[in-house]
């Protein structure tokens, strides 16, 4: 039995689904201190957590069975990768679940920069003033609006802001300037020229050595006077003495933060200013955004649990950044249609080939050693990784090769043949709409399934009633289907996939096998 341990608090989704999975132990370490964590992440095979929780050398150390981490949530920076790449230790972030939640947050600070309604309800309530003179705001119409980082956040962000009248100067370096003009922006190409003409300026980079005091003492003369900072990005991003300075001196008007440097921070110097409105760190903290991510961080447990993919890693031998947005899907399904070609292939794997169809051929040499690690997995378990699975592959003398091939039915295809002394396995996949993964073809048959779930695949000889009497089988057992797919392919034969709501035992596959005319039945968890 394999154990999740999660470290911080997620959305009960999350606990539902980790607890549905009767292989995997689920320890609920979020009111432990941290001294008692580190005693109960020795138990783990894969943690989730979030922002509080620093992934060090104590935690990494502690955590001596950790296989992988999921970071339930986009920002990193507490996570040490590089130490934890050295141990072996899978990576994985939920990057996009909470982008509205973030994008709103800012909103409220933007909107509260401008009209301190934070500040002017907490005189009102704590000190009981009614001081309508006090409180004078700015209009955001008109104003422009400077955007450090013009990715999933800050670029909508700006299509908010516009619709509030602003006008948008948006400077990252590494984005396409037609992102920026294609919405009436304007792109800067110097980050002083957000400082020197922005009314207002937020910021949404993830924070690097590159982003660290992006905002830094010696840039407080080139603010506007009277210019607003926001930040619901990461502490640290703009220069917290900085900010001090620029807002005793009054060259900040005022300032929206939901998070510092450090935190939690509830003695901060910034906590006093009356101009300053404040939040512990709530940008991601909407119902929606934390029942997506926690389904998505339990369902990237699940999966690297068992060695079956790791989406969203960080740290695998192929670089994110290095490809481009299309290739990352098929990663995962070639990972996972080698999983699944050994789950149904009988005998040991002597050969494994993949063959690409379409652009994604640039990357077929990368997607291999996926392919390797998703095929030797079923055998190996953790024994086989990202990083020595081409040094196993050739020690054990299994034959490996890529090939390109000129685009047939799809824009892009991916096979993975598995070749063992009794056959050949041969699994295709494509994606649709960028990320949806299907299976399309298994040894010639066309079939269309997510590879994802418990599945029954067999093969029958193609007469009537081969489906009722495996209906009937799983009937007997109270075994709910959930889905039926059909397919044929070599005369007189076709192949079945059936996803099931629940584990199966070996005997229903015996009996399915046993079916008098079924050709072989195999069990698959993807
Ligand atoms: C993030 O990086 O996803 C946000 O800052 C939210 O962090 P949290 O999960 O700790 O709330």
């Amino acid at each position: 039995m394999k154990t999740v341990v999660v470290c911080d608090a997620i959305h009960q989704k999350g606990f539902e689904l980790l607890e549905k999975e009767d292989d995997i132990k689920v320890i609920d370490a979020t009111n432990l201190a941290k001294d008692e964590l580190l005693k109960v992440i020795v138990n783990a095979d894969v943690a989730i957590t979030r922002s509080p929780t620093e992934i060090g050398s104590k935690f990494l150390d502690a955590g001596k069975n950790l296989t992988a981490i999921v970071r339930a949530g986009v920002g990193v920076d507490n996570v040490d990768i590089e130490n934890a790449s050295k141990k072996g230790i899978i990576i994985m972030n939920v990057p996009t679940a909470n982008t509205i939640a973030a994008v709103e947050m800012t909103m409220c600070h933007i909107l509260n920069c401008a009209r301190k309604f934070i500040n002017s309800s907490n005189d009102l309530k704590i000190n009981r003033n009614w001081k309508r003179e006090k409180w004078y705001g700015v209009e955001l119409f008109g104003k422009t609006l400077g955007i450090i980082g013009f990715g999933n956040i800050g670029s909508r962000v700006a299509q908010r802001a516009m619709a509030f009248g602003m006008n948008i100067i948006a400077y990252d370096p590494y984005i396409d300037p037609t992102k920026v003009t294609s919405m009436g922006g304007v792109y800067a190409e110097n980050l002083d020229d957000i400082l020197k003409n922005s009314d207002f300026i937020t910021i949404h980079t993830p924070k690097t050595n590159e982003t660290i005091d992006i905002i830094s003492q010696k840039d407080l003369d080139k603010l506007k006077d009277g210019v607003r900072l926001i930040n619901c990005a990461r502490g640290g991003l703009y220069n917290e003495a900085m900010l001090v300075k620029g807002l005793k001196s009054g060259k900040i008007a005022s300032l929206g933060i939901d998070v510092l440097e450090k935190e939690p921070a509830t003695n901060h110097e910034l906590l006093e200013f009356e101009n300053v409105g404040v939040t512990p760190h709530l940008g991601a903290n909407t119902y929606e955004s934390q029942e997506k991510i926690a389904i998505a961080a339990a369902e990237q447990a699940i999966s690297a649990i068992r060695g079956i993919s790791y989406p969203n890693a960080l740290n695998l031998p192929i670089r994110k950044d290095s490809i481009p947005e299309f290739v990352v899907p098929y990663i995962e399904l070639i990972s996972k249609m080698a999983y699944f070609g050994a789950q149904i292939s009988n005998g040991s794997i002597r050969e494994i080939h993949l063959k690409t169809e379409g652009d994604i051929g640039s990357y077929a040499e990368s997607m291999l050693i996926f392919a390797i690690v998703g095929a030797m997995k079923h055998i190996l378990g953790d024994h086989i990784n990202y990083v020595n699975a081409k040094f196993v592959a050739e020690e054990k003398d299994i034959k490996t090769s890529v090939a390109t091939l000129e685009e047939k039915d799809y824009r892009n295809k991916a096979t993975i043949s598995l070749i063992t002394q009794s056959g050949i396995t041969e699994i295709s996949g494509t994606v649709f709409s960028q990320t949806e993964q299907r299976i399309v073809s298994i040894n010639g048959f066309k079939t269309d399934f997510k590879p994802k779930g418990k599945m029954i695949v067999f093969k029958n000889r193609d007469v009537p009633g081969v489906i009722m009497s495996v209906a009937s089988i799983l009937k007997d057992a109270n075994i709910n289907i959930a889905d039926f797919r059909l397919g044929r392919g070599e005369e007189g034969y076709a192949l079945a996939v059936i996803l099931l709501d629940e584990n199966i035992s070996k005997d229903i596959i015996a009996k399915i096998s046993n079916l008098s005319n079924c050709v072989w039945a195999h069990y698959a968890v993807l």
